[in-house]
C-alpha cells in the first residue's frame, strides 16, 4: 500500500496527540485522582440529619482508620455545613458529603478536592491537604438564585509553624 508522505504525516500526528490525550487522562485519573463520585451509599435527602454521620457535620479527627481526619459536610442552598473548615498540614482526610435539596457543587480551587453533591447519594473524597493556606470553597453547580453567594473556606495549617503567619 502506498501512503502519501502528508497522509504518513497525518498519520503520526493523529496517533500522536490521542496518544498523548490518553496520557493526560490517565495523570488525571490515576495520579491526580479526579474521577466522580462513586455515588454507591444512598440516604434520604430529606432526613439526612437524622443519620450517621450527618447528625454529627463538622472536621473530626478520627483513630484506626486509613485516614487521620473526616469532615462530615451537609451542602443546602445556600451554604455549606460546616461553614468553614480547618485541617492541619499533611492530614489524610477523607471528606463525606451530601445535600439536603438540589445538586450542589463543593469544590476548593487550588486542590484537586471537587465533589458533586447529589440528592440522595453520599459523596466521599479522600484526599492529603499537603499545602498550608487558605482555599476558596465554591459551589460550582448551579442551584438556584443564591448559586453565586455559596462559598466557603478551607484552611490549612501547619501546626509546627510559629503563629505569625497572620
Ligand atoms: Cu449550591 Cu450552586
Amino acid at each position: 500500500m502506498h501512503l502519501h508522505k502528508y497522509e504518513k504525516w497525518w498519520l503520526v500526528f493523529g496517533t500522536g496527540t490521542l496518544i498523548a490525550f490518553l496520557i493526560i487522562l490517565g495523570i488525571g485519573a490515576f495520579h491526580s485522582g479526579s474521577h466522580p463520585n462513586n455515588s454507591r451509599k444512598t440516604i434520604d435527602y430529606e432526613r439526612v440529619e437524622d443519620f450517621e454521620p450527618f447528625n454529627n457535620p463538622g472536621v473530626h479527627k478520627v483513630e484506626g482508620k486509613d485516614w487521620d481526619y473526616e469532615v462530615v459536610l451537609i451542602a443546602s442552598a445556600f451554604n455549606y455545613n460546616p461553614a468553614e473548615i480547618e485541617l492541619p498540614l499533611n492530614a489524610k482526610v477523607k471528606f463525606i458529603a451530601t445535600t439536603k435539596d438540589v445538586i450542589h457543587g463543593f469544590q476548593a480551587t487550588g486542590t484537586n478536592i471537587n465533589m458533586m453533591l447529589e440528592p440522595g447519594y453520599i459523596s466521599e473524597y479522600t484526599t492529603v491537604v499537603n499545602k498550608t493556606g487558605e482555599y476558596l470553597i465554591v459551589c460550582n453547580e448551579y442551584c438556584g438564585t443564591g448559586h453565586a453567594y455559596m462559598y466557603s473556606k478551607l484552611k490549612v495549617v501547619d501546626p509546627n509553624a510559629a503563629n505569625d503567619s497572620e
